[in-house]
C-alpha cells in the first residue's frame, strides 16, 4: 500500500510537460496550457491540452483526461500503483509501503481493501491454474469454451472446498480478521461466531474498477448447485450499482469506438472478450442504474442492450433504456433467441453469429413501442392513451429538444394522433412539484433549500444548465484565483451541483489560504467527478477583477435559483386557475411571497368568486 503522502509527492514532482512531449513530441505552448495532436486517437488538429499548473491534461476529442499517473497508466497500460512506482522511480522518490497519520482512515481502510482483495484474486487464480483440486473447475470452463488466455486476462480464480483456504493464506500473510471480513471474503456463523470463507468451492471471478484495482468477487457453483452465481456483499470498495464487469478490460477499445454493447453475465463478457468483442460489459444481473449511465457516459454514445429474451430481460431493457435515451445515449436492443445466451452462441456458432445480431439493433423507441403494444393491444382509444401515458415521461425527460421533439413527432404518428395533441398531454406531465424546492418561513421570506441535489438528480430532475455554468464559472474562479474573500463568498453557497459543492468542500480551506493545488484533491473525488473537474480546470479563462466578478456571479446565481423556482410556481397556479388541479390557498400565497420579492408586487389573487 502506498501512503496518500507518497503519492503527492510523486505527483507534485512530475513536470507533467517533459512526461507528455516524451510521447508526444509536437507539444506546443498555447496560453497558459500546451497543446498537441492527441496520443489517443486520431486526429487532425490538436485538441489535446496539458495544464501544467494543474498538473492534468484533457483532450477535448475523445474526452480522456487526467493527471500525471493516468497518462502513463493510458500510455503505458499500467494499473493505478505501477504508474505511481514507475513515476517514483522518474523523480527519485523511495516508497515505502507504510502507513501514513496524514492518511484519512476512510482512504486508508479502502487502500487496505484493494490491497487484500488483489492478494485474495491470486490466490485465487494461482489456484485454478496449479491446484489438483481445481481439476473439476479447469474442466468445467473449458467446457464452457474459455481460453486459458481468457482465464488469465481476466485473472480467473478458484476458491478450495474446505471454506477455510482463504483465510489460512490472508493470515500467513498477516490479514486479519476483521479486514477480510470488510473485505466481504469471510462469513461469520451467527451463533457460533466460526468463521467460514464466503467463496468456497465455486469458480471465481474478479470484478474490476476503471482504475484497474480489483473491488469484488463473483463465484460460479460448477454445474448446477444453488445459488449459481454468490456475489462480493457491499463493501467500501465495491456497490454493485457502480461497476460494470468487463469495462476495465475493454476501456482501450471503448475510447475508440465510443459504442458499448451491455450484457448481462460474466460468462457472457468472457466469451465475447474471447471472440473479440472488447466493446463489452455486464450489469451483473441487476438493473443498469443512474450511476452505470454516469459511468458509460465517459466511455461512449452509443449503447447497445443484449439482455435475456425473457420478462425479467425485457424489463431490464426498459428500465436501462429508459435512463439512457433521457441522458441522450443512441440506445439499440438486440434479443437472441429464446435460451441462448451471447457466450453460447458464439461458442457454438462463432463469431459472425453474434456479429450478424449487433448489426441489426432495433433503436429503443421502436422497441418500447413494440413491448407497449404487446401491453396494450388494439388500436382502441384507450390503448393508445395508455401507450402515451407510459411513453411521454421518457420523451419529457429528454434532455435534447431536438431529440425529443422528433420522438415526439414519431409516437404522434405511430399512434395516429395529433402532434400538438401529445404535445399538450406531454406538458401536463408532472416532473417534480416546484413547492418542494421552496419553503416559505413565518416571516414570509422565502428560502430556496430544496431537496439536495442527488435527491433531484434521482428524481431525473436536473437544474437549469444555466445554473450549471454559473456554478461551474464560480468554482473556476476560485481556483484560478483564490483568496479569503472569494472563500467567503462561496462558503455562504449552497451549491445545487453535486460535483461542485464535492470539490468546494474539499478546496475551501486551501482557496481561503490563498493556494489552490486541485491535482492533490483529484484523489479525494469520485472518478465521474474527476473526468468533469479535469476538462473545466483547463478552460482559459482571465479575470481582471476577480472579486466584482465572483460578487455579480453569487448575486446572478440567487436570482436565478429563485426565478426558476418561480417559474415552475407558476407552472402549478396556472393549472390551480385553469381547473385541472384544486386550488391551494397556501401554495398561492408562497408564490405571491416569492414574486412579490422578486419582482415588487403579487400577480395571482384570489380566483374571482370564491
Ligand atoms: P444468469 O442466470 O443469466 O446467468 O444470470 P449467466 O450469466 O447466464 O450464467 P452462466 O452462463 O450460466 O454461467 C445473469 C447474471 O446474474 C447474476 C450473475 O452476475 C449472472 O452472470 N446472478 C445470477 C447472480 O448474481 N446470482 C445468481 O444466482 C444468478
Ligand atoms: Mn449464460
Amino acid at each position: 500500500m502506498i501512503p496518500e503522502e507518497t503519492i503527492t509527492r510523486v505527483r507534485d514532482s512530475v513536470d507533467l510537460v517533459e512526461l507528455v512531449r516524451e510521447s508526444v513530441p509536437g507539444l506546443k505552448k498555447t496560453g497558459r496550457n500546451f497543446q498537441a495532436r492527441c496520443p489517443f486517437h486520431q486526429e487532425r488538429t490538436p485538441s489535446f491540452n496539458v495544464n501544467p499548473e494543474m498538473g492534468l491534461f484533457k483532450c477535448f476529442g475523445c474526452g480522456v483526461g487526467g493527471d500525471a499517473f493516468k497518462f502513463v497508466m493510458l500510455m503505458e497500460g499500467l494499473n493505478y500503483p505501477e504508474s505511481i512506482r514507475k513515476l517514483a522511480t522518474r523523480v527519485g522518490i523511495t516508497i515505502e509501503e507504510a502507513q501514513s497519520p496524514a492518511v484519512s482512515a476512510e482512504a486508508h481502510e479502502r487502500q487496505t481493501l484493494y490491497g487484500l482483495l488483489e492478494d485474495a484474486a491470486r490466490f485465487y487464480h494461482r489456484h485454478l491454474l496449479e491446484s489438483s483440486d481445481a481439476a473439476e473447475a479447469r474442466a468445467y470452463l473449458e467446457k464452457r469454451g474459455l481460453s486459458k488466455e481468457s482465464i488469465v486476462r481476466f485473472c480467473m480464480g478458484f476458491a478450495p472446498a474446505s471454506g477455510q483456504a482463504l483465510r489460512e493464506a490472508a493470515s500467513r500473510k498477516g490479514w486479519n480478521l476483521d479486514v477480510l471480513e470488510k473485505a466481504g471474503l469471510l462469513r461469520r456463523k451467527e451463533g457460533s461466531g466460526r468463521v467460514f470463507d464466503h467463496f468456497w468451492n465455486r469458480i471465481i471471478f474478479p470484478i474490476w474498477d476503471t482504475q484497474g484495482r480489483i473491488v469484488a468477487f463473483g463465484g460460479r457453483a460448477m454445474g448446477d448447485a444453488l445459488p449459481k452465481y454468490i456475489n462480493s456483499p457491499e463493501t467500501p470498495v465495491y456497490s454493485k450499482s457502480r461497476h460494470l464487469y468487463g469495462l476495465f478490460q475493454g476501456m482501450p477499445t471503448l475510447r475508440k469506438m465510443r459504442h458499448i454493447v451491455i450484457l448481462e453475465g460474466y460468462m457472457d463478457v468472457v466469451v465475447c472478450h474471447q471472440f473479440g468483442f472488447e466493446w463489452t460489459a455486464a450489469t451483473l444481473g441487476t438493473a443498469l442504474t443512474e450511476e452505470h449511465v454516469r459511468l458509460l457516459r465517459r466511455y461512449s454514445d452509443k449503447v447497445t442492450l443484449l439482455f435475456d429474451p425473457d420478462a425479467a430481460g425485457a424489463a431490464a431493457s426498459l428500465r436501462g433504456g429508459e435512463l439512457l435515451m433521457a441522458d441522450g445515449f443512441t440506445v439499440g436492443v438486440v434479443t437472441l433467441p429464446d435460451d441462448v445466451d451471447p457466450d453460447e452462441l458464439l461458442v457454438k456458432e462463432g463469431k459472425a453469429s453474434l456479429e450478424k445480431y449487433l448489426e441489426t439493433p432495433v433503436p429503443f423507441m421502436d422497441y418500447y413501442l413494440d413491448q407497449m403494444r404487446k401491453k396494450y393491444p388494439g388500436t382502441a382509444p384507450e390503448s393508445k392513451l395508455a401507450i402515451a401515458k407510459e411513453m411521454l415521461p421518457l420523451i419529457k425527460k429528454m434532455r435534447d429538444p431536438l431529440l425529443q421533439d422528433e420522438h415526439l413527432g414519431r409516437l404522434a404518428q405511430a399512434l395516429r394522433v395529433e402532434k400538438p395533441v401529445l404535445a399538450a398531454q406531454m406538458k401536463k406531465i408532472k416532473t417534480e412539484s416546484a413547492f418542494a424546492k421552496a419553503t416559505v418561513d413565518k416571516s414570509g421570506n422565502n428560502e430556496v433549500a430544496g431537496k439536495p441535489a442527488e435527491a433531484l438528480a434521482k428524481a431525473g430532475v436536473k437544474p437549469a444548465s444555466a445554473l450549471l455554468s454559473v456554478e461551474e464559472e464560480m468554482l473556476l474562479l476560485s481556483l484560478l484565483h483564490p483568496s479569503n474573500v472569494v472563500a467567503e463568498l462561496l462558503d455562504a453557497l449552497e451549491w445545487t451541483d453535486v460535483r461542485c459543492r464535492q470539490i468546494w468542500a474539499l478546496v475551501s480551506p486551501d482557496v481561503a489560504q490563498g493556494t489552490v493545488q486541485v491535482s492533490s484533491v483529484m484523489g479525494a473525488l469520485p472518478e465521474d467527478v474527476q473526468e468533469w473537474l479535469t476538462p473545466l480546470t483547463m478552460q482559459q479563462r482571465y479575470y481582471a477583477n476577480p472579486q466584482a466578478t465572483l460578487e455579480e456571479l453569487v448575486t446572478g446565481w440567487n436570482r436565478q435559483q429563485e426565478s426558476a423556482v418561480l417559474k415552475e410556481m407558476k407552472a402549478e397556479i396556472d393549472s390551480m386557475i385553469d381547473g385541472t388541479i384544486p386550488m391551494d390557498q397556501t401554495k398561492v400565497q408562497a408564490y405571491n411571497d416569492l414574486s412579490r420579492r422578486l419582482k415588487g408586487s403579487p400577480i395571482i389573487g384570489r380566483r374571482p368568486g370564491r
